[in-house]
């Protein structure tokens, strides 16, 4: 199916990234949250990241007025009527986002491809809630969205092939490289990321070593470019033990158990970067 307007539910830090990279291959797209102020922060972060490309050259000045002119920012959800494709990238709550696809399965013309950037809930679960299991994918992208190439593909049961081939093509205009996954808890980034960061902090919590320590030997240990606890900072807390709880109660086992520290951080809203106080202060 031909995709010429591009719905992004949610102006955070990937809702944001992913408007700015859909505007990048020509499209029209529409961004739209619940409240002004958070559409005008992802409109400002967008604005932000252009800047640095602008400035190291990468991207002509007019092109990046031209991406951001191409993305109108909405609170309106009927807005989302007019695209050909909704991207959702809110909150990691199954139940926010089972309301939203709900919602979104009624409003949207029949057709219109559903995709949900959940970090590891279950595409087949929302894809049921949205109406339209057929037409529902997951599109899971990485954060910096505007600089990491990966964006898992998770097809549900029911998911089809064209709206698989359809979102793959979208993706590889978006600059990105999609790889496919099946639908299990985390599906691969996730199941093999979080418990690396969670471990971090039970190392943390244990006291083998303190938080700079821990961050350097995996950078200069194993090249990471971030240490686990900073990235998790950048990730966000509450993203990263809503994805262990999805792990631990998805595959029931205790190895995925989230660490206390992890929760009690959460808990104390030291969310990380977006909260200014993570593991680190910002
Ligand atoms: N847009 C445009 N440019 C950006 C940018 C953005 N959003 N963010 C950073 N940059 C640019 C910077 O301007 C900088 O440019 P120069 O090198 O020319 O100065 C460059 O990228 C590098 O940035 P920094 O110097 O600030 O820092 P860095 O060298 O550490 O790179 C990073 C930043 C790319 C984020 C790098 O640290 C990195 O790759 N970290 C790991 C990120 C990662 O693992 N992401 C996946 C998280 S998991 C996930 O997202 C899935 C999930 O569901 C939880």
């Amino acid at each position: 199916m031909a995709i010429s307007t591009v719905g992004v539910v949610g102006a955070g830090q990937m809702g944001a990234g992913i408007a700015q990279v859909a505007a990048a291959t020509g499209r029209s797209v529409i961004l739209q949250d619940i409240a002004s102020e958070f559409v005008e922060r992802g409109m400002a972060t967008i604005h932000g990241s252009l800047e640095k490309f602008v400035a190291k050259g990468k991207l002509p000045a007019g092109e990046a007025d031209a991406i951001e002119g191409r993305i109108t920012p909405s609170v309106e959800q009927g807005a989302l009527a007019k695209a050909d494709i909704v991207i959702e990238a809110i909150i990691e709550d199954q139940s926010l986002k089972e309301g939203l696809f709900a919602t979104l399965g009624k409003l949207c013309p029949p057709g219109t491809i559903l995709a949900s950037n959940t970090s590891s809930i279950s595409i087949t679960e929302l894809g049921k809630a949205s109406g339209r299991p057929t037409e529902f994918i997951g599109m899971h992208f990485m954060n910096p969205v505007p600089l990491m190439e990966l964006v898992e593909v998770i097809r549900g049961r029911e998911t089809s092939d064209a709206t698989c081939a359809t979102v793959m093509a979208l993706a590889r205009e978006m600059g990105k490289t999609p790889v496919e996954a099946n639908d299990f808890p985390g599906f691969v980034a996730n199941r093999i990321l979080l418990p690396m960061l969670n471990e971090a902090c039970f190392a943390l919590m244990e006291g083998v070593a303190e938080a700079e320590a821990i961050d350097t030997v995996m950078k200069l240990g194993m090249n990471h470019p971030m240490g686990p606890l900073a990235l998790a900072d950048y990730i966000g807390l509450d993203t990263c033990l809503s994805i262990m709880e999805v792990l631990h109660s998805g595959f029931d086992d205790d190895k995925y158990r989230p660490c206390p520290l992890l929760r009690e951080k959460v808990e104390a809203g030291h969310l990380g970067r977006k909260s200014g106080r993570g593991f680190y202060e910002y």
